[in-house]
């Protein structure tokens, strides 16, 4: 039934009506809304998804079984064990969550990990010898400065002091210049891993229109950058821009990567657009506990998508396993090794 409520949302007003009268009735047909705006006309049910749903966790488990076939052969046939080393300065929860969750993910795909864990009170000169020590260490093919750093710190100089083949973040100028100039370089994991998913679920790209909204350095540059290699028509969208809802409307492609919770509605998306929502934010529930939302209201843009990544489960689990293939690359090519087939 939802299929076939799927295919009439593209067709017109009239036709969704009498479909639905004739399939359910009168009385129980108007358990929705028929949604004149943005057009086409497309029917809105609150509550019930009607896009496929990208599953992020399935696709990161996948990734990260094939990382571990590769590494388990680069292993054998060449004894190279890729390693991958994160810096942590100072106790942010958020941050030391994410830290101990790379360090089992790297050990369970098959590589050395090696965490480095500073107070909040380490010098930057401290931090700066420590890169140049892993930037030498040749049993370490990966480096990760666990973003952000406390205030006393430079974030560009410890970025830039990390040796560009091992920038693992692809957060190093050289690697930011590679990917907008469309070299080959090291790309920014959250990013590849929206561009890895949007490619399996729609194929080419090229010709659609994509808007991201938001513009940091880590999300939403480098996407917009991906996006463009691909040959979407690319609008990035921030803080400033005029009309946003009717801007999102044009796209085939929303990416939301702007830090706000469910801020982009379901009237925002066109009909059968693919959404990538790669916003986290825990936000209060009434009965004071918390849970974790995008930056997309998942119930109104999931009854309209094409196809859309939930919160949690999306976007996320794919960011470490990029972090993992973007350490196995590294790793072959600092030796130069072919990546195992
Ligand atoms: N903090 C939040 N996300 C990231 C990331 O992708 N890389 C680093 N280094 N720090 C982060």
């Amino acid at each position: 039934m939802d299929l076939r409520l799927k295919e009439c949302r593209f067709i017109d007003a009239f036709s969704v009506r009498i479909f639905v009268i004739y399939h359910f009735g009168h009385r129980s047909a108007w358990v929705g809304r028929l949604n004149t705006t943005p057009k086409p006309f497309y029917w809105e049910r609150p509550g019930k998804t009607l896009s496929t749903i990208i599953d992020g966790k399935a696709f990161s488990a996948n990734l990260r079984s094939e990382i571990a076939r590769k590494i388990a052969l680069l292993k054998q046939n060449h004894s190279l064990t890729p390693g991958l080393a994160v810096v942590l300065v100072g106790e942010d929860p958020a941050s030391q969550v994410y830290v101990r969750s790379k360090g089992k993910q790297t050990t369970e795909a098959g590589m050395n990990s090696y965490e480095h864990k500073l107070s909040a009170e380490t010098s930057q000169e401290d931090l700066l010898q420590l890169i140049d020590q892993l930037n030498s260490d040749p049993d370490v093919h990966g480096i990760l400065v666990q973003l952000p750093l406390p205030e006393h710190i430079d974030e560009s100089l410890v970025i830039n002091s990390v040796a560009a083949e091992k920038d693992v973040d692809g957060f190093h100028l050289s690697n930011v210049g590679k990917l907008a100039t469309g070299a080959e370089g090291i790309v920014p994991c959250t990013p590849l891993g929206s561009m890895m998913m949007l490619k399996h679920h729609l194929g080419d790209l090229s010709g659609k229109k994509a808007i991201v909204v938001g513009r940091s350095n880590i999300v939403g540059k480098p996407m917009a950058a991906l996006l463009l290699k691909e040959s979407c028509t690319v609008t990035i969208a921030h803080s400033r821009t005029r009309d946003l809802p009717a801007e999102c409307r044009e796209a085939d492609i929303v990416i939301a990567a702007v830090g706000r919770p469910e801020m982009v509605k379901g009237d925002w998306i066109k009909p059968g657009a693919t959404v990538i929502d790669v916003g986290i934010n825990r936000i209060e529930k009434d009965d004071g506990g918390t849970r974790l939302v995008g930056d997309v209201e998942f119930e109104t843009a999931s009854a309209v998508a094409g196809a859309i990544t939930p919160v949690p489960g999306g976007v996320g689990p794919m960011t470490i396993a990029c972090l993992l293939h973007n350490t196995l690359q590294q790793a072959c090519r600092i030796n130069g090794i072919e990546v195992p087939e």
